[in-house]
């Protein structure tokens, strides 16, 4: 057997140095290339010495085409299968020495005291049962730019929410283009981790909340965002008091869970 079918199934299409592509069926067309050619007009052409992430890198796509460009990077995702794509196909571009791949959720990020450039967050954030947890996090360790893509639910009306409402004008929150989210309880596309769909109203919306603003879109359900140094602080102080308490959360767990090792 091939080392493509040890290794599937795969998500994304790479196109080895062999001539072998991973996924050359893949239902959303040669994918992530037909995403990266939107992409990457806006990311620097030279990234030598920059600090890149990826979170949820899947087989690495994105990491290689950053790594080309001369950056660090640093890798996570969840899935093991899939890392172990990733590490694979790393070989097979020669950029082993380039990517750290690590196996972690978003949130572990909370616990980072790392900093970096570029934030790659692709397919992600509708994966999330807390995407504005993420969102906040990220805020924390993005030094320059995010890049985000998300599924969405259609539409592209944004009504701007006003600066207050009153309990009797809750009928605002049903116009069309107010920020909304659907939740998916029961499985989307038949994953069961779809658990959001944004309209888009509310992707720019929760990524003002958490600190950042659009700079561009270079597509559909693609956001390219920068932090807001004119973030008002009235925002900034809400975020950081959930912030923290998820950190001393976390802390106080791992704590516990160390002394029952102990005793054990
Ligand atoms: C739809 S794929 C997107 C892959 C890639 N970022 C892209 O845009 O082509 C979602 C990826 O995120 C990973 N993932 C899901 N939840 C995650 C989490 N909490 N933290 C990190 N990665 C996660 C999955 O294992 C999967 O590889």
């Amino acid at each position: 057997m091939s080392a493509i079918a040890a290794l599937a199934p795969w998500f994304h299409n790479l196109h080895l140095p062999s001539g072998e592509q991973t996924a050359p069926q893949h239902p959303l067309g040669d994918f992530p290339l037909v995403k990266w050619r939107q992409i990457e007009p806006f990311i620097a052409p030279d990234l030598t010495g920059q600090r890149v992430l990826d979170i949820g890198c899947n087989a690495g796509f994105y990491s290689f085409e950053l790594a080309r460009r001369g950056a660090n990077v640093t890798a996570i995702d969840i899935d093991a299968h899939y890392l172990k794509q990733a590490h694979w196909a790393a070989a097979q571009f020669g950029l082993s020495e380039r990517i750290q791949f690590q196996q972690a959720s978003v949130y572990d990020l909370a616990e980072s005291a790392d900093r970096f450039d570029i934030v790659w967050f692709l397919g992600v954030l509708y994966h999330l049962r807390h995407p504005l947890l993420a969102l906040d996090i990220l805020h924390e360790i993005t030094a320059r730019q995010m890049v985000l893509q998300t599924l969405t639910m259609p539409g592209d009306v944004v009504v701007t929410p006003p600066s207050g409402i009153g309990l009797d004008q809750r009928n605002e929150l049903t116009r069309h283009g107010w920020p909304c989210m659907a939740f998916i309880e029961r499985e989307l596309a038949g994953d069961p981790t779809n658990w959001w769909a944004p309209n888009h109203a509310c992707v720019e919306a929760m990524v003002r909340s958490a600190g950042f603003r659009v700079t561009v879109r270079p597509g559909h359900e693609i956001y390219i965002c920068e932090p807001d140094p004119a973030e008002p602080e009235v925002m900034r102080g809400l975020r950081e008091a959930e912030l923290q308490a998820v950190a001393r959360g976390a802390t106080s767990r791992a704590a516990a869970a160390m002394r029952s090792g102990e005793m054990r």
